[in-house]
């Protein structure tokens, strides 16, 4: 199932983010009792992050029962401005009651992602005992110029795996050009929520080409996205939506 919605500006999409985010965890954590989220990379749900950081947003989500992972990461250490688990805390985990042991950060040793992928794996499958692929309650994505996610990039094998959780990645050909660490596929659409976080007229032609021209995912790696047994949102602002047809504007 895939909803659309569109939001006047990237202000008013990260303020819905934080609704989403809120409203998703109250209802894992009153389903099965806890809740599980992994976080996007990129610029541009660092609004979102910071707005959920305040105390009349953060008082609204039990911290305590959240488990908190990244989809992706730069094979950089924690404190260099380029990681996201680092940018996730400086915005928002350190600023929220996270208990430390419900932090996953993808932890690399800088010229290992492989055994960085190994050991996030391994984690992931302990946090999820007995789910044969871990379910996130929310996956959150952003997407690139390209039509990359997470650090799935065009034209590269990590689209391919069938067999992993995360693997090690090469620089795609935008910046930072740094190794990476991804989630694969069968990670990303095992969730039971998948949601893009897209904002800016940049990205608007290479959204029509994802959603309404049906490409191939080793073109545009967002197409590839699409979760076997939940609902996938696209949460746009304007100038991002400013050139889809009506009929995917209302859907
Ligand atoms: C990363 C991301 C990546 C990002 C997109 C969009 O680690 O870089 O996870 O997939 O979400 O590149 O980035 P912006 O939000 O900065 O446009």
């Amino acid at each position: 199932m895939r909803q659309v919605e569109i939001l006047e500006d990237g202000d008013a999409v990260g303020l819905r983010l934080v609704e989403r985010i809120i409203a998703a965890a109250a209802d894992a954590i009153a389903t099965r009792g806890r809740f599980t989220i992994a976080l996007t990379g990129g610029t541009t749900p660092e609004k979102s992050y910071r707005r959920l950081a305040l105390p009349e947003n953060a008082g609204r989500l039990d911290w305590t029962r959240s488990l908190v992972f990244v989809g992706d990461e730069r094979d950089v250490p924690m404190d260099d401005p380029r990681s996201n688990w680092g940018n996730a805390r400086r915005q928002l985990l350190d600023l929220v009651p996270l208990p430390p042991e419900n932090g996953f950060p993808i932890v690399g040793t800088p010229g290992d992602p492989q055994g960085a992928a190994r050991r996030h794996e391994e984690a992931l499958r302990r946090a999820f005992p007995g789910d044969p692929i871990p379910r996130f309650d929310l996956f959150l994505l952003g997407m690139g110029d390209d039509g990359h996610c997470a650090s799935l990039f065009p034209g590269y094998p990590s689209l391919d795996i069938i067999d992993r959780l995360v693997v090690a990645s090469p620089p795609g050909v935008l910046p930072p050009p740094v190794d990476r660490i991804t989630s694969t596929f069968p990670l990303i659409n095992a969730a039971r929520e998948v949601m893009f976080i897209v904002t800016g007229e940049k990205k608007a032609a290479t959204l029509v080409d994802v959603l309404e021209t049906d490409p191939p995912f080793w073109r545009r790696p967002a197409a590839g996205v699409n979760p076997a047994l939940g609902t996938l949102t696209w949460l746009l602002d304007e100038p991002a939506a400013s050139l889809l047809s009506t009929a995917t504007r209302q859907h």
